[in-house]
């Protein structure tokens, strides 16, 4: 029997997941959202494509959670999005409501997923995750460094012109204006990227980095990015679907690491078939982990605004 990966949030971000996910072919998709006949209608769009695809998963929609008993995997997309002016935190207490209520009822039904949460702003919805959920925090992770890290190195590509897989980057810290894009893991086939670049473009770069999500909502007006976002997420299901061990920067529970307790923010974490198997320790210097800790601080202030 195929795995079934179960997709909370019919939007623009579940959907381009749903798309992903029946493409590969390889578990069956199911699409939940409140609002009636919608994820029904875009499951059953879906299913009608995976012929022309060549793909057998078998694609659903609902709007009852009882439907998704069994899944091995749950990616919680659905809340708000942000209006141009508007900040990730700002989505804070609406968000809180829908993702909360959820959160608490999937454990029921799926005793034994892995969420991955990617609602904003989302450290917090994150924790809070883990925390209405029950389930152990290696297993309910955040998305967010996947897509910083995928603008990041797009933009130093394009100042290059080299191919963008061929550069590596991470963006650490909470997936808000504070995100951490570290300069010493920035490199072009391991060559260090300031051997390649001057410092101000560099430095020009991390800061369209950190309003990459804000540039795109400017432009859209009506909401924001959702094709990078759900290729970020395909990258981390992918990863723990198909056990990969891939270190992708997400947001996990810090446990003592990074000298932080009991908080979710952005990290490099090796993503397998358990959730996250394992936290690896990037050496900073003063100045980045500096940035770190005052990223990690703007998460935790949130999560006391919610109390
Ligand atoms: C962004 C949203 C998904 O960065 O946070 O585009």
């Amino acid at each position: 029997m195929r795995k079934k990966v179960t997709i909370i949030g019919a939007g623009n971000v579940g959907a381009s997941l749903a798309q992903l996910a029946a493409q590969a072919g390889i578990w069956d998709v199911l699409l939940y959202d409140v609002v009636e006949g919608m994820p029904q209608g875009k499951a059953l769009d879906i299913a009608e494509a995976c012929l022309l695809w060549g793909s057998a998963a078998s694609v659903k929609g609902t709007n009852d959670l009882k439907d998704t008993a069994g899944s091995s995997l749950i990616v919680i997309t659905a809340g708000l999005a942000r209006k141009p002016g508007m900040s990730r935190d700002d989505l804070l207490m609406a968000n809180a409501k829908i993702v909360g209520g959820i959160a608490k009822e999937l454990p029921a039904y799926s005793p034994e997923a892995i969420l991955i949460v990617v609602t904003n702003p989302v450290d917090v919805m994150t924790q809070l995750s883990w925390k209405v959920s029950g389930l152990p925090h290696q297993k309910v992770i955040g998305m967010g460094g996947v897509l910083d890290s995928a603008r990041l190195r797009s933009f130093i590509a394009w100042e290059l012109g080299v191919k963008p897989s061929d550069v590596e980057a991470m963006v650490l810290g909470g997936h808000g204006d504070q995100m951490v894009p570290v300069e010493s893991l920035m490199s072009v086939r391991g060559i260090p990227l300031k051997e390649l670049l001057p410092a101000q473009k560099i430095q020009a770069i991390v800061q369209r980095t950190r309003g990459g999500g804000a540039e795109i909502v400017s432009l859209l007006k009506t909401g924001s990015a959702y094709y990078a976002p759900s290729a970020s997420i395909f990258e981390m299901v992918k990863a723990i679907m198909l056990d990969e061990k891939r270190p992708l920067p997400c947001a996990v529970y810090l446990n003592g690491d990074y000298g932080w307790e009991g908080v979710y923010a952005g990290v490099p974490a090796v993503l397998g078939e358990k959730g996250v198997e394992k936290i690896i320790h990037v050496p900073m210097h003063a100045a980045e982990l500096d940035a770190f800790n005052h990223s990690v601080n703007a998460v935790k202030e949130l999560l006391h605004k919610l109390g």
